[in-house]
């Protein structure tokens, strides 16, 4: 493909930009339970509205655009507020989740090495019930995961295991409010405690949970600790293109004080052109991420954000009575989010899944892991205000309908063949072999994806991470 020899009209490039969309998720209609947290036009209307105007201001440089480190001060002094941070908490604002997770690991990172720079290689420990974003920070950063377990049935962090991974090159203490997958908040207080009696850093993802947890609490939820009221808690990471509604590319990270948020921070005068400071990974940056964060927080404002969270609570409720009243269906924990979880040990989840999407509803797989069961995971939004009837009535159907579905003789197979391999045993004939095995080839998936997920689900974690680099690095292949 080339840049076309003669322009487009704008009617012709507009129609094409709207074609491109037809087969993506419908989320405006509430039927999509991921992805995408929608709080209504109105809200998306003066977001839209805000990031437009500073659509082309430059976040490179605050000095030159004052007005986005007036921006950024008012969202961080927002967020230190809601998470009870007193005078001495800085933060600064970021494109997501993962950068602030990036970003806390670095600073930790740096702040070990400045302290002990003949320890060795840094460490983290991690719950596996934290998010992927970590995993990733640790890959880009050089840090090495130390892995310790959740109770199985809690699915919060272990704290006693926690306490035995700890060594003197331990650099951060991770804990999660909430954990994506569980929607439970991990034991906050007794994790920081750990940390600060060791001199450890810990960082709270407050990715998911960390904006909306706070109005939970204030509608009687009884939602633990985990902000900066809890001493040892050094930094939180706080999404605001999650549960505060701002469009994608908008989050918070913050941290006790300026002496560790130094580390954060990047400088560089080494090379002929202009010196960069950086606060965060991206340099160039539009401004409208940031101006349209800032416009929902103020738009919707506290007693909104109240009224948000009622009715996502109010919805997180019925269905959770509702999975309940389903025979074949499990809670693997009661969700203090509206973050729900559902297994079953009579029904192939992952057919629930397939059938439910044939009704016209997206939900998301989750593999199984150390032991905890595959299932299938709602993220509730105020779109899906008065959906759970409905959705719960298509769910019962779905799983008498998946147990029609026969159990899949090629995941048997599979997990036969590969369920023991060894991660320098994986070659390119035995990932593209079992990527056609499975039905993936070139540029779609198969509309029923329970037997890919369950071929997933039967082979090991090094497997799955090697197929999954090779199906996304077939997608993206230049258009021809
Ligand atoms: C707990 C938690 N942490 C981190 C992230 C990563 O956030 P992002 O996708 O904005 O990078 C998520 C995303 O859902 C999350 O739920």
């Amino acid at each position: 493909m080339k840049i076309p020899s003669k322009a487009l009209s704008q009617e012709e490039l507009f129609a094409q930009l709207e074609s491109f969309r037809q087969n993506d998720l419908k989320w405006r209609e509430g039927r999509a339970w991921g992805y995408v947290y929608d709080a209504g036009r109105e809200v998306e209307d003066v977001a839209k509205k805000a990031f437009m105007m500073y659509l082309s201001e430059n976040g490179l440089d605050p000095t030159s655009f004052p007005s986005l480190a007036i921006l950024e001060n008012q969202i961080v002094s927002m967020a230190r507020d809601h998470l009870h941070g007193d005078e001495d908490v800085v933060g600064n604002f970021t494109s997501g989740g993962t950068e602030s997770i990036i970003l806390a690991v670095k600073t930790a990172r740096d702040r070990f090495y400045a302290m002990k720079p003949d320890a060795g290689q840094a460490e983290m420990i991690l719950p596996i019930s934290a998010h992927a974003a970590f995993y990733k920070a640790a890959h880009y950063l050089g840090v090495k995961v130390v892995q310790t377990a959740i109770d199985p049935e809690t699915k919060r962090a272990d704290v006693d295991a926690v306490r035995a991974a700890i060594t003197d090159r331990t650099a951060l203490i991770v804990g999660s409010a909430t954990s994506y997958a569980w929607g439970v908040v991990d034991p906050i207080e007794e994790i920081a405690k750990v940390a600060q009696e060791h001199g450890i850093l810990c960082h709270v993802d407050g990715c998911i949970g960390g904006f909306l947890l706070q109005y939970y609490r204030r509608l009687g939820e009884d939602i633990p600790l985990f902000d900066f009221r809890v001493p040892g808690v050094t930094s939180i990471s706080m999404d605001l293109h999650k549960y505060a509604f701002a469009p994608k590319g908008a989050s918070v990270v913050l941290h006790r004080n300026k002496d560790l948020r130094r580390y954060q921070i990047f400088a560089c005068a080494s090379w002929t052109g202009y010196s960069i400071i950086n606060t965060a990974v991206q340099s160039s940056k539009s401004g409208g991420p940031m101006a349209a964060a800032w416009a929902v927080m103020n738009f919707i404002g506290d007693d909104g954000y109240m009224r948000y969270a009622q009715e996502v609570l109010d919805e997180q409720k019925k269905l959770v009575a509702g999975i309940k009243a389903i025979k074949d269906l499990n809670l693997p924990v009661e969700p203090q989010m509206p973050l729900i979880a559902i297994d079953s040990d009579t029904v192939g989840v992952f057919h629930v899944i397939d059938e439910m999407k044939m009704k016209g509803w997206y939900v998301q797989p989750q593999l199984s892991y150390q032991g905890h069961k595959p299932c299938f995971h709602l993220l509730v939004s105020p779109s899906h205000r008065g959906k759970a009837e409905i959705f719960l009535e298509d769910l019962a159907s779905a799983v008498e309908l998946a147990k029609d579905q026969p159990e899949s003789e090629l995941a048997a197979n599979v997990k036969e063949m590969f369920g023991q391999i060894t991660p320098d045993q994986i070659t390119e004939d035995v990932l593209q072999g079992m990527l056609g095995m499975a039905g993936i080839q070139g540029d779609g998936l198969p509309e029923r994806m329970a037997e890919v997920n369950e071929v997933l689900n039967s082979i090991p974690t090094a497997l799955v991470e090697r197929l999954l680099t090779e199906f996304m690095n077939d997608l993206f292949t230049p258009t021809k």
